[in-house]
Formats: C-alpha cells, sequence, structure tokens
C-alpha cells in the first residue's frame, strides 16, 4: 500500500510526467490503437482510470454522455483541465473501478486502457463491468500483460516490485487476458500486439471487447 508521501510526491510527478513520457509509445502505434478502439464506443461511455485523457480525442459523435472515472487526484484535476478544454458530454467522477457509484445497467460501453494493470483487484473491476454495462453492452480494452514468452514473463516477475513503485501501483506480470476470459463478461475478440518505445517489462500488449450479459 503506497503511504501518503509516495502519493503527494511521486504520485504528483507521475501525474506531471505521464503525456511526456508515454509521447513516443503513443507516436509508434499507440495512438492509433487507442483511435481504433475508442472510435468503437457508443452511447452512455465510462471509462475507467482515464489519467490524464489521453484517449478523450478519439470519442466519436455516437457518444452521447462520456463518464471519466479516476481515483488518483493529480490526475484528475489534469483531467478536469483536459474535458473543460472542449468536450460538452464528458464529465470526471472521481472513483476507483472496483466500486463505481452509477446504476446497474447504466451504460453502452465500458472503455479501459492501461489500467488493469494498475487496479487493486481485477477480478472484481471486471465483475463491476459487467453489473455497469447494460446487457449486451461493450467492454473495449488495450491492456499490457504478463509476456507469452516464459523468459520474458520471469524477467517481468523479477522486475515487478521496482516497476511497480516507479509507476504508481502497475504491475507488470499480470495475466490479464485470464483474467477476462475467467470473468462473466463474454470475450468477443483478443489479439494481440506490442507497445514500442516503451520499458520492454510493459510491451507485450492485448486489444479487444467483450460482451455483458449475454
Ligand atoms: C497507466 S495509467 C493509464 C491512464 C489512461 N487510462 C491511459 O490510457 O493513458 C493507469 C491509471 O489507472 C488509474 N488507477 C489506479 N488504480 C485504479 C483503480 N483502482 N481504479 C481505477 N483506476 C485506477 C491510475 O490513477 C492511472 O490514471
Amino acid at each position: 500500500m503506497p503511504s501518503a508521501t509516495y502519493d503527494a510526491v511521486w504520485g504528483r510527478v507521475f501525474a506531471t510526467v505521464y503525456d511526456a513520457a508515454f509521447a513516443l509509445a503513443e507516436r509508434r502505434g499507440f495512438r492509433d490503437i487507442r483511435r481504433d478502439l475508442v472510435g468503437r464506443a457508443t452511447g452512455r461511455v465510462l471509462e475507467l482510470g482515464a489519467g490524464t485523457g489521453l484517449n478523450i480525442a478519439h470519442y466519436s459523435k455516437q457518444v452521447s454522455e462520456l463518464v471519466l472515472t479516476e481515483p488518483d487526484w493529480h490526475m484528475a484535476a489534469k483531467l478536469r483541465k483536459r474535458v473543460e478544454r472542449g468536450l460538452p458530454v464528458a464529465s470526471v467522477l472521481e472513483a476507483a473501478a472496483e466500486s463505481i457509484p452509477v446504476d446497474d445497467a447504466s451504460f453502452d460501453t465500458v472503455v479501459s486502457t492501461l489500467v488493469l494493470c494498475t487496479v487493486r483487484d481485477p477480478i472484481r473491476v471486471l465483475a463491476e463491468v459487467d453489473r455497469i454495462l447494460r446487457p449486451g453492452g461493450a467492454f473495449l480494452f488495450a491492456e499490457h500483460v504478463r509476456s507469452a514468452s516464459p523468459r520474458a514473463a520471469r524477467w517481468q516477475d523479477r522486475l515487478n516490485r521496482s516497476w511497480s513503485w516507479y509507476a504508481c501501483g502497475c504491475q507488470c506480470n499480470r495475466d490479464t487476458a485470464l483474467t477476462i476470459e475467467g470473468s462473466s463478461l463474454r470475450t468477443e475478440e483478443i489479439r494481440e500486439d506490442r507497445l514500442r518505445w516503451i520499458s520492454p517489462v510493459v510491451r507485450p500488449l492485448i486489444v479487444g471487447t467483450a460482451t455483458s450479459g449475454v
């Protein structure tokens, strides 16, 4: 559990440098992945752990309302600034993905990019996604994951503790595909991809969709 000092000091630095730290990965492919994934969101949309709001630019006119959830107040402050710069359908909700204060079956789409690595309890988060999606609603995700290569996965295990300290709780060795497939959501599609120009421990990526309540 990170201390209040860690949150106040490093949490603030992390939120401040986040966009710059990701700039190369964004330019070398992840921005296109965001655009293709997030562009599929329709209707009432809720995003988990929206961070500084790098997905905002990719939502289409098919989105009638966008609720950007984010539990970290340093990130939430940056997110609010991006929203204020011109997205009338969007609002920011300071909430952790394990317990989101919204009604059952009240959203058409839930989006998660690079969040299931960091949440405290991914199994509970996926149950929460299923709860808040209407039957047939879509869960759209792009998440970095445990490597399929045993050698690379061993390195992820070795480096997980120090990586997690650096990256505000991110666990680089989580088998998130397995967690999604084991959840109550129905997996429609998972494809493997890679994050580029970023630490090798977070390069393996999955991108996909799952459906609620069918
Ligand atoms: C690597 S950042 C990803 C930010 C953004 N989704 C993106 O694609 O750039 C991980 C985010 O998850 C958030 N986070 C951490 N714990 C969380 C939780 N329990 N529920 C929801 N979000 C959480 C962090 O505050 C951070 O904004």
